[in-house]
C-alpha cells in the first residue's frame, strides 16, 4: 500500500479517453478506499483558464507563447493544487501533464523528441511517478471526438493527430516511468489496464 504512486498522469491524443479513463479510474481507487484528487491540464486555475480561451477563441496566440503559458499553468497547478493534496495524502491524478507539452508543442514548434526548448521550460516540473499513455490512433480517436460533438478546438486537425500518435509512441521510452496502455480495448477494460499498473507499483 504503501509504495502506491502519488502521482499520476494520464496521457494521449485528443479523443483517446484520457478525461474519461480519469474519472473512472478515481472511482475505482475511491471504492478500494484511497483519497483521490483528480485534476487536469490545461488547469482549472488562472493561467490554465487564460489557455482555454486561447484553445478555443478564434484568436491566435503565438505557440511558442502557448508553450510558455502551458509550462506557466503546470508550474503554478504543482504548487497550488497538486502538492498540498499530495501533502494530504491524496493521490493525484491528472488529465495530462508534461507527456503533453513534449508531444504537441514540441511537434508544432519543430522540437526535437529527445528534449529541446520545450523539456527545458519543463524542467522544474516533478516527475509524475507513472505516467498511463493511453494509445489510439489518430482515426478511432477523430472518430469519438466526432460522436463527442462541441465545438472545434485549436489542435483538434486530423494531420495534426496524426503527427501526435507518432511523437506520444516516441516520446514513451524517454518519459520516465511511462507505460503505454491500449486505448483501442474497451472502457472497462483500459480503466483495468491502468489500475493493475497503479497497483502493482
Ligand atoms: P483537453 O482538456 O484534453 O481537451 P478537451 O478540452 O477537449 O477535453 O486539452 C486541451 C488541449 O490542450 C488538447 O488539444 C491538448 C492541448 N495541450 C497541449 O497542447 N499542451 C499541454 O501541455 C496540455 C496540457 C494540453
Amino acid at each position: 500500500m504503501a509504495s502506491l504512486p502519488r502521482f499520476i498522469a494520464i496521457e494521449g491524443i485528443d479523443g483517446a479517453g484520457t478525461s474519461t479513463q480519469c474519472a473512472k479510474v478515481a472511482d475505482a481507487l475511491r471504492a478500494a478506499g484511497h483519497a483521490v484528487h483528480t485534476t487536469r491540464e490545461p488547469s482549472d486555475n488562472p493561467i490554465g483558464l487564460v489557455i482555454r480561451h486561447a484553445l478555443t477563441s478564434a484568436g491566435r496566440f503565438d505557440e511558442k507563447a502557448m508553450a510558455l503559458l502551458f509550462a506557466a499553468d503546470r508550474l503554478d497547478h504543482m504548487s497550488r493544487e497538486i502538492e498540498p493534496a499530495i501533502q494530504e495524502g491524496a493521490i493525484v491524478l491528472t488529465d495530462r501533464y508534461v507527456m503533453s507539452s513534449l508531444a504537441y508543442q514540441a511537434e508544432l514548434l519543430g522540437e526535437p523528441e529527445n528534449g529541446g526548448w520545450i523539456a527545458t521550460i519543463n524542467r522544474y516540473a516533478r516527475h509524475a511517478d507513472l505516467t498511463c499513455f493511453v494509445d489510439v490512433d489518430a482515426g478511432t480517436a477523430l472518430e469519438r471526438r466526432t460522436q463527442r460533438g462541441g465545438p472545434a478546438e485549436r489542435y483538434d486537425d486530423h494531420p495534426l493527430q496524426e503527427r501526435l500518435v507518432r511523437r506520444y509512441r516516441a516520446l514513451q521510452a524517454l518519459v520516465p516511468k511511462c507505460v503505454r496502455i491500449d486505448g483501442s480495448a474497451a472502457l472497462d477494460k483500459v480503466t483495468q489496464a491502468i489500475l493493475s499498473h497503479i497497483l502493482r507499483n
